[in-house]
């Protein structure tokens, strides 16, 4: 019999239902017979929106499982949830994945996981007092397309990384939204870092951070550029670079939400080839791998493509509701994949080139500071 984890969903909202969707999906789909998924709550501001989205999103046998809860604090406590996924904007992650541990509740948080370091650093803190998993919900590590590509650079059989370019952009319409739009809003998190900036930033964790001869170390110089709409202020297009000096590497990235990204938004350089990624990055159906004649040189002697859209059953939301399955089964408390860690490292980076690019969120936002 699989192992089952009864989830809470908190936040009636558009990422939480196609995430419902998918961990609701037969796993044997995906080839997965060890763990399975069931949704007995979901928590909305409103019981009534709590109720109509369970009748919306839910179908079938699953239908009757879920209980529909007028706040977070009751889903928290429900005694019939075992992990609680929150899928609510950012500045509200902290306040959430607080009332959930407090509650003993395992936790899957959307990304960016809080609003600084400081808020991530608490959270782990308490985490570890309550003994309870806790994760990002970096989604993109977990797919197989990640795995088949993290094979190709640990083989090393392309050499060593030297530039990696990344980019997730995407058109939001942002003259025609209402200003109150969490991409648009501040007091929401909103603009291209905070919502975009961690998906070409896990491809700069995978491919240097967990580099074996990184040693775990963070980049010896951030360096961030931010442009900001005059609409609210927030950042509309953001770049950053991360250099890693002992290992003669960089990352340049990039996100913005005015316009979409180039055909090839993730182009991994290395001494003997290169790992083309067509967009979106956060789900990439398909890789290049090219092999250089020979070092640093423009010739391709080999190419091999890597397909996996039509081996997807689902949106792909469901490899990390399984990776949260198993490590709460075999009583771990993070993920050996996408540990607190890379969280740490993600929102230090944040914190840095919001710094460096002038934005500041407004007062009271943030809930913890350093
Ligand atoms: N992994 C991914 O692929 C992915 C994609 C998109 C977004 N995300 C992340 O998921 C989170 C939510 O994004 P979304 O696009 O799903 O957002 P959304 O639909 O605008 O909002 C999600 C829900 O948050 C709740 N909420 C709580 N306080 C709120 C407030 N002050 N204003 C608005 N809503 C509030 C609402 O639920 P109730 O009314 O039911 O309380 C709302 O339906 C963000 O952190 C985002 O970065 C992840």
């Amino acid at each position: 019999m699989p192992y089952t984890l009864r989830w809470g969903i908190m936040g009636a909202g558009w990422i939480s239902s196609c995430f419902v969707k998918d961990i609701l999906l037969d796993p044997s789909t995906r080839d997965v017979d060890d763990v399975a998924h069931k949704v007995t709550g979901v928590g909305s501001r409103d019981a009534k929106k709590a109720q109509e989205w369970i009748d919306k999103y839910i179908t079938g046998d699953a239908h009757g499982e879920a209980k529909a809860y007028g706040s977070y604090e009751e889903l928290a406590n429900a005694s019939d949830v075992d992990a609680i996924y929150i899928g609510t904007p950012h500045t509200h992650h902290y306040d959430c994945v607080v009332a959930s541990i407090n509650a003993g509740k395992h936790v899957l948080v959307e990304k960016p996981a809080t609003s600084n370091l400081a808020e991530w650093e608490a959270l782990v803190q308490i985490a570890k007092e309550k003994n309870v998993f806790l994760m990002e919900a970096m989604w993109t590590r977990f797919l197989p397309v990640t795995k088949a590509m993290k094979e190709v650079i640990a083989s090393g059989e392309l050499g060593e990384l030297r530039v990696l370019h990344a980019d997730l952009s995407g058109n939001f319409d942002i003259n025609t939204i209402p200003k109150t739009h969490r991409i648009l809003d501040p007091m929401l998190g909103g603009g291209g870092l905070l919502d975009l900036g961690p998906y070409p930033l896990i491809w700069a964790i995978l491919a240097l951070y967990e580099d074996p001869r990184n040693e775990k170390r963070h980049p010896t110089r951030i360096t961030g550029n931010m442009i900001k709409t005059k609409l609210t202020g927030v950042d509309s297009s953001t770049v950053f670079v991360l250099d890693f000096e002992h290992l003669e590497a960089q990352a340049i990235l990039s996100c913005g939400i005015t316009i979409s990204s180039p055909d090839n938004a993730l182009i991994m350089r290395f001494s003997n080839g290169n790992i083309i990624v067509p967009r979106p990055i956060y789900r990439p159906d398909s890789f290049k791998v090219q092999k250089l004649a020979k070092e640093g040189s423009n010739d391709v002697a080999e190419e091999k493509e890597y397909e996996f859209k039509s081996k997807l059953v689902g949106g792909g939301w469901h490899f990390q509701a399984d990776e949260v399955a198993r490590c709460v089964r075999d009583g771990k408390t993070e993920s050996d994949l996408w540990g607190l860690d890379k969280t740490s490292f993600e929102m230090k980076i944040f914190d840095e080139v919001r710094r460096q690019g002038g934005y500041v969120l407004p007062p009271g936002v943030e809930k913890v500071v350093a």
